[in-house]
């Protein structure tokens, strides 16, 4: 039989996404985005995020469904975020997707976000993935670390941040900094410019004694805090505040911490592959560690292209394609919106 086609729906934080599949071929991937909306409050509004939702939810059905050059009835299945991610934001891909499956009479996938992303790596055209995999998955509102068995059936959850996301501290530390929402292409672009060795900021959760406890976890709160506490004592002191030197240290902090776990848990297991995920993969300094590291010891590095990387739907319908053909049975349309799904 041929691959399923397959909608996926993905609406857990600013991005309405919704893409199309035939197996592991992507046939469309529409996004869009509230972010202009949120960048005044300087970080998502979970409220702002779930009307906008709404709004732009069936002009972007309809986008992905022109794009893929499909009707509606042709598909097989429709996938869709059932968590984690900002409640009332979920309930509005949630609903459409049952909506949808009711109305088409099709079965109905609810999927988990953070396992969306590594599924993400089925779509890129190159060799897919083997198994078993470590994935690293950063945006603005997770920093997780997965050991992938099999994507559809076998995903643990060794670890994420205790506190903020990786991303979140980018938004936060740009914000110490005067610089625009969201921050961490700004940081990033200054960095550039910048010393990582001007500053050594912490690494959290990295001494020895918080690896015993903390081995695959993360936490940012105490990097941001000290990046703060710097640039005001310059500032109390009448200094000039060198941007770009902070924007290095603070990125070579953050891209440190991230790689040393991800590698540290890649050699703990013996995985000798690493797929990265999430929107702070766009930063120029993670990748090149990544590849710097991943080099060093041998393992295999894979970073989807960009616009997989971020969220969106195709990602979501990949996963559940991936369900269907493995022979999953589909949700039964009971399931919520589950903001703290593990
Ligand atoms: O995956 P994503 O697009 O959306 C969610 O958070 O769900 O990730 C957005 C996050 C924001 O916090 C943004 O500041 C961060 O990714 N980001 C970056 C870069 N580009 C985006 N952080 C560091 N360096 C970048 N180049
Ligand atoms: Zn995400």
């Amino acid at each position: 039989p041929d691959a399923p086609l397959v909608l996926g729906i993905e609406t857990s934080c600013d991005e309405t996404g919704v893409g199309i599949v035939r197996g592991t071929d992507l046939l469309a991937n529409v996004i869009a985005s509230s972010m202009d909306e949120h960048a005044r409050y300087g970080g998502v509004v979970p409220e702002v995020a779930a009307r906008a939702h709404l709004e732009a939810m069936t002009p972007t059905i309809s986008a992905a469904v022109a794009e893929a050059g499909i009707r509606l009835d042709d598909l097989d299945a429709i996938a869709v975020t059932s968590g984690p991610g900002l409640a009332g934001a979920l309930m509005v891909g949630v609903g459409a997707a049952k909506a949808l499956a009711v109305a088409l009479d099709k079965p109905l996938y609810a999927v988990n976000h953070l396992v969306g992303h590594v599924g993400a790596d089925v779509l890129d055209d190159t060799e897919h993935l083997e198994y078993p995999t470590i994935a690293l998955l950063v945006s603005g509102g997770h920093t997780s670390l997965l050991l992938v068995r099999d994507l559809v059936s076998d995903v643990e959850l060794l670890g994420e941040t205790i506190d903020d996301a990786a991303g979140e501290a980018f938004d936060k530390v740009a914000r110490v900094l005067g610089l625009p929402y969201p921050g961490g292409p700004q940081i990033d672009r200054l960095a550039a410019a910048g010393d990582p060795k001007a500053i050594r900021f912490p690494r959290g959760l990295s001494q020895p004694k918080d690896m015993a406890a903390h081995r695959y976890d993360f936490s940012f709160s105490g990097l941001k805090t000290a990046v703060a506490r710097w640039v005001e004592k310059k500032q109390d002191a009448g200094e000039e505040v060198p941007v770009a030197d902070v924007a290095a240290s603070f990125r070579e902090a953050v891209a440190d911490v991230l790689l040393t776990k991800a590698i540290a848990a890649c050699t703990d297991l013996g995985v000798p592959r690493l797929l990265l995920g999430g929107g702070v993969v766009a930063n120029a300094r993670v990748r090149r560690l990544a590849e710097e590291r991943a080099s060093a010891v041998g393992i295999e590095l894979r970073i989807p292209p960009l616009e997989l990387c971020t969220d969106n739907g195709a990602m979501i319908a990949a996963l559940g394609a991936g369900l269907m053909m493995a022979g999953h049975a589909p949700s039964s349309l009971g399931f919520g919106a589950d903001s703290t799904l593990p």
